[in-house]
C-alpha cells in the first residue's frame, strides 16, 4: 500500500471513530491537528509521513477522550499493521503518540522532530481563538463554570488559562511554531483583558 492510501484509509477510521466526541477532541481538532503539523513538517524539513500518521493517531489513546473510542497503544499498533506500515515507521509513530501527551511532560530530548512538530500542532490548537473555544467547550462538558471573581471555586474555564493555555507558547519546540504561537498568544491576553473589562474587574485572575 502507497502512502497515501494508509493515511486516507487511517484517517477514515479515526474520523468516523471522534465523530461523535464532545471534549474538545472531535474529528475536526484531529484534523486541524494534522493539518498544521504537516505544514510545520514541510518548514523543518522532517518526515511528513510519519507525522501526518502521528497526528492522525495522536489522540487515540488519550485518558480524556471517552472510553467507548479510546483505543490501547495495542490496537494502535495492530490498526498500523494492518495498514501494511513497516516496523520502522510504526515505532516511531507509536513512539510519538505515546509521549506527547502534555501530562506526560517527557523531556524534549526523548522526542523525535516528528513528535516534537506533532506535539507543536496539539498545542497551537489549543491557544488563540480556537484554544479559547476548545476551553469553554471542555469546561461546558464537565459542568464547569466560565469564571468564579470570588475564586471559591477553581473549576471555571477561566483558570484554565493560568493553569496551561499561557504557559504553551514557551513550550514549543520547533522555531515554525514558536513563530505561530507568538500571535495566538498575544490574543489570549488580549481576550482575557477584554473579559476582565466586561465583566467589571481589574483584578486579574
Ligand atoms: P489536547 O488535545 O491538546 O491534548 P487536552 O486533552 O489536554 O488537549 O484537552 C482538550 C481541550 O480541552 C484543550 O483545548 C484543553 O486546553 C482543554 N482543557 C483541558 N483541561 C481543561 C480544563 N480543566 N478546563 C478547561 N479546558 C480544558
Ligand atoms: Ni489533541
Amino acid at each position: 500500500m502507497n502512502s497515501e492510501d494508509i493515511i486516507e484509509n487511517i484517517t477514515k477510521y479515526v474520523y468516523k471513530l471522534f465523530e461523535h466526541e464532545e471534549s474538545g477532541h472531535d474529528k475536526w481538532h484531529i484534523d486541524r491537528v494534522r493539518k498544521l503539523a504537516v505544514s510545520i513538517a514541510e518548514k523543518e524539513n522532517a518526515n511528513v509521513f510519519i507525522v501526518e500518521l502521528a497526528a492522525i493517531l495522536h489522540d487515540l489513546i488519550d485518558e480524556k477522550v471517552k472510553e467507548t473510542i479510546r483505543l490501547d497503544i495495542l490496537e494502535v499498533e495492530k490498526l498500523l499493521k494492518m495498514q501494511r506500515v513497516h516496523k520502522d515507521d510504526r515505532d516511531k509513530v507509536l513512539k510519538i503518540i505515546d509521549s506527547i501527551s502534555f501530562r506526560k511532560n517527557i523531556s524534549q530530548n526523548e522526542l523525535s522532530i516528528e513528535g516534537k512538530i506533532v506535539q507543536d500542532a496539539d498545542r497551537l490548537d489549543a491557544i488563540g481563538a480556537i484554544g479559547i473555544a476548545r476551553t469553554f467547550s471542555f469546561a461546558g462538558s464537565r459542568g464547569h463554570i466560565i469564571y468564579d471573581p470570588e475564586k471559591k471555586n477553581n473549576h471555571h474555564a477561566i483558570q484554565h488559562f493560568y493553569d496551561k493555555l499561557l504557559k504553551l507558547k514557551e513550550l514549543m519546540n520547533t522555531e515554525t511554531a514558536k513563530y505561530i504561537a507568538e500571535e495566538r498568544h498575544l490574543f489570549l491576553e488580549h481576550y482575557l483583558q477584554q473579559f476582565y473589562s466586561e465583566w467589571g474587574t481589574t483584578t486579574e485572575k
